[in-house]
């Protein structure tokens, strides 16, 4: 038996729902103990020539010192010597002590570059052709991009939002999931990009009791690239995979993206993190898959950006650092809403991330064109007739202005 199909069967003996929602090649890959695995085996040799890299032959990097000389305090061994594979086992095991608190089940979480390179990990092994995968509607578009046209997956959408304006389209999410023809995968992305939306805590509630009821097994992705990005009470502020981990494994398979990109405000250093609901024997063979996929596209996730990012989770000052900014966002949020108001402008519901949805007359894209010849930038939706307003990378002085270029071009009544 290839050790791919080995993990298959692993995965059918304890988690059934994950190994009824692997794609082909979900189902046969595997990590391959090749160079990377051998030399984190030879670790602890006095001599130790197994990766290509060059080193003091005591295992401390040799690095240009023109590269050095920026390195700041971090030792050098952990900027420019390769990182393990999967991710520096201290940095998944910080990242796992951040998720312990909310409970549920969960793998070691594995290191990304970025959250699309996990979400594009989670396409590659649950989304084959024709799998179905249910989108949010509106939703990011770099979705429909992985699953549809990468993978060649089936698109299909919910609504997130009642027409009505009245919190999520529960009845919505419940029909798409009762007419699904088989195993299929479920994004869900709350606080949401492009809309900007977080669900009240009773909305949120009632999405797991639709998912338990899923006729067919199921992999529920949680993107919580904006987890607690939220700017009113009483929204879902923690994620739904720590419920969603708890349901039958026979049924779901929840899985987390999330990362330092938004969460630590730390665009630029490509570090995400794929987290399986479950644990055991399911989970070491989910992250092997992972890392496998990993291995054969990006290989291992940078170095540098690791090293940060572990000492920033271990300072205690961190969290109040955090709140501090989150403060900016919310300030930015408000002066937003407040501007909209002034101004007339018409907006989708919006009350977390980074984003509001204004929708326009006629063409999206010609609306943001005559707002580029204004010196204002935005995002055409097109699917949505609207424009994505990033508020977050505004000053509060600036929204004023903003507003007031929308006004013209809004749809109203
Ligand atoms: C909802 C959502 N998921 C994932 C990502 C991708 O994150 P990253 O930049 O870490 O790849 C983004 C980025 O904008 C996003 O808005």
């Amino acid at each position: 038996m290839e050790p791919g199909d080995a993990l298959t069967e692993a995965l059918r003996a304890h988690h059934p729902a994950a190994a009824a929602t692997l794609s082909p090649l979900g189902q046969r890959v595997w990590f391959p103990r090749g160079v990377p695995a051998q030399a984190a085996e030879a670790a602890g040799c006095a001599v130790n020539a197994t990766i290509g890299q060059i080193t003091d032959g005591r295992g401390g990097a040799l690095p240009l010192p023109q590269l050095e000389a920026l390195a700041g305090p971090l030792p050098a061994k952990e900027l420019f010597l390769y990182a393990a594979q999967g991710g520096r086992p201290d940095l998944r095991d910080a990242w796992a002590d951040r998720l312990r608190p909310l409970g549920g089940r969960f793998s070691r979480p594995v290191v990304t570059c970025g959250l699309t390179h996990a979400l594009s990990l989670c396409a590659e092994l649950f989304a084959g052709p024709g799998t179905p995968v249910l989108l949010p509607y509106p939703a990011w578009g770099n979705y429909a991009f992985m699953f549809g046209v990468r993978q060649g997956a089936q698109v299909r959408r919910y609504p997130v939002l009642r027409e009505d304006g009245g919190g999520l389209d529960l009845a919505a999410l419940d029909a798409a999931l009762q007419a699904l023809p088989g195993p299929a995968v479920l994004v869900l992305n709350h606080p949401s990009n492009p809309i900007g939306y977080a669900p009240a805590l009773e909305d949120a509630a009632a999405v797991v009791e639709v998912i338990r009821r899923a006729p067919h097994p199921l992999v529920v992705i949680c993107d919580d690239a904006y987890a607690g990005m939220v700017w009113e009470p009483g929204l879902q502020v923690d994620s739904l995979f720590h419920a969603l981990s708890a349901l039958d494994p026979a049924r779901v398979l929840a899985v987390k993206v999330d990362g330092a990109t938004k969460e630590l405000f730390f665009f630029g250093a490509r570090i995400g993190f794929l987290t399986f609901g479950c644990e055991g024997p399911a989970a070491r063979a989910l992250e092997d898959k992972a890392m496998g996929l990993a291995r054969a596209s990006v290989s291992c996730a940078p170095s540098a950006p690791q090293a940060m990012i572990l000492r920033a989770l271990a300072d205690p000052g961190l969290g109040a650092e955090q709140a501090r900014l989150r403060g900016v966002i919310a300030g930015r949020y408000r002066a937003l809403k407040a501007a909209l108001a002034a101004h007339g402008v018409p907006f989708w519901p919006f009350n977390a991330a980074f984003f509001a949805l204004v929708p326009v007359d006629g063409d999206p894209q010609a609306a943001r064109r005559s707002l580029l010849a204004e010196g204002v930038g935005v995002v055409a939706v097109e699917p949505s007739d609207a424009l994505r307003i990033s508020y977050a990378s505004l000053v509060e002085g600036d929204m004023d202005r903003l507003a007031a270029a929308l006004a013209p071009r809004a749809r109203r009544g």
